[in-house]
């Protein structure tokens, strides 16, 4: 078979043209283009934890015995153990392979090609993504001048019959946190809300307790950000009770595989150290933030997750990220209608900081 007539003809049509997600690139691609060796390359790109993981998480991974039998499709003890984390009981918590993988499954339930989808843009790219695979219709609402939600323009947006209202909180790339008043504006609609708490332990501030109340509230969380286990791939949803039993019903059985289901379950017992690297990571945060202040160039933005949005000002937001690429320093960058002339940085331990402060100063030429 050739051209049209081959299978790619029998792909769906809403996914002819799907724009693939921009993911951050491998470490050797960076130790490939800068000759940096990839143990020197400093990674401030994918919010990642720089202490890793608890070491408990370690030393369980290595003496685990049963990685040749399939892992509990019910996730029971790593749920059992997430109630008194989250302060939701066991049948509203479902765990995904990585937050992303809830994102998919919410789409599996809601959207049918064509369905509406409220993304309140800068944000996190999976929202779009994820709804356009599913065929599903994006409305972008932006965000005002400070990265806040317009509350009014997605009620508005919502009223066209939106069925999913995604809210990131603290927002990525912004940093910012939705006010408990602005979601609970949003819960009258008729729509489901989507929380995305993915770096709660940066900001503490959860609306978890909610979930109780409102049949159409959802809550994601993930063990990438604050437990170091983005390479292992583990999140969870705290769902109201009704939904919870739906997507159960549709969750792929082992889901979240047995690595990642113990060492999720070793990050809970070992709170003490990961809060230790939490609490390292919240101190840096703010000394990087008036790090960055100081140089006229950049304006940060205030900042409760672990990375700090930078406004740039009378320089090219990409030469920043390119020259500090080349000293194998990785950061992100943004020149978008909604995000002129960006830099996003994650939050690394201090000497880090140092390093890129450094490199700064000389591409600056501050
Ligand atoms: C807002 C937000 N949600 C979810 C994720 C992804 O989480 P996970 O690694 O659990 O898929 C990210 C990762 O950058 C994020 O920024």
């Amino acid at each position: 078979m050739k051209g049209n007539e081959g299978p790619e003809r029998l792909i769906r049509s809403h996914l002819q043209n799907v724009q693939p997600y921009a993911y951050v690139a491998p470490l050797e691609a960076a130790t490939a283009e800068s000759g940096v060796p990839a143990d020197r390359i400093i990674k401030l790109d994918g919010n990642e934890n720089p202490y890793g993981c608890s070491p408990l998480v370690k030393k369980a991974l290595m003496e685990y015995p049963f990685y040749h039998i399939y892992p509990d499709s019910e996730q029971r003890e790593l749920r059992q153990a997430l109630q008194s984390y989250v302060g939701a009981p066991f049948e509203s918590i479902i765990a995904g392979s990585g937050s992303d993988e809830l994102i998919e499954f919410i789409m599996r339930l809601f959207i049918d090609p064509g369905d509406g989808v409220i993304n309140c843009v800068p944000t996190f790219g999976m929202y779009q993504f994820s709804t356009a695979a599913w065929g599903g219709k994006v409305t972008a609402v932006p965000r005002d001048s400070s990265f806040a939600i317009d509350v009014a323009a997605v009620k508005k947006a919502a009223g066209k019959g939106a069925k999913i209202i995604f809210i990131a909180s603290p927002n990525n790339p912004s940093g910012n946190v939705t006010p408990a008043e602005d979601i609970l504006q949003l819960l009258e609609l008729p729509a489901v809300v989507v929380l995305d708490e993915a770096y709660y332990e940066f900001s503490q501030k959860t609306l978890v307790p909610l979930v109780e109340q409102h049949e159409n509230l959802i809550i994601l969380r993930t063990f990438s950000k604050w437990a170091g286990l983005a390479g292992l791939r583990v999140g969870y949803g705290v769902f109201p009770s009704k939904i919870a039993k739906h997507l159960m019903s549709i969750k792929p059985p082992y889901n979240v595989n047995a690595a990642a289901q113990v060492a999720a379950l070793q990050s809970l017992r070992d709170l003490e150290y990961l809060q230790g690297t939490i609490k390292a990571i919240v101190a840096e945060r703010q000394r990087l933030f008036d790090k960055l202040a100081r140089f006229p160039k950049l304006r940060p933005w205030p900042s409760e997750a672990n990375f700090i949005l930078c406004s740039v000002i009378d320089h090219d937001a990409r030469s920043i990220y390119q020259e500090l690429r080349r000293r194998g320093i990785l950061i992100r960058y943004f020149d978008t209608p909604l995000l002129k002339e960006c830099i996003r940085i994650s939050v690394g331990k201090p000497e880090h900081t140092d390093a890129l402060v450094a490199a700064l100063s000389d591409i600056l030429l501050e």
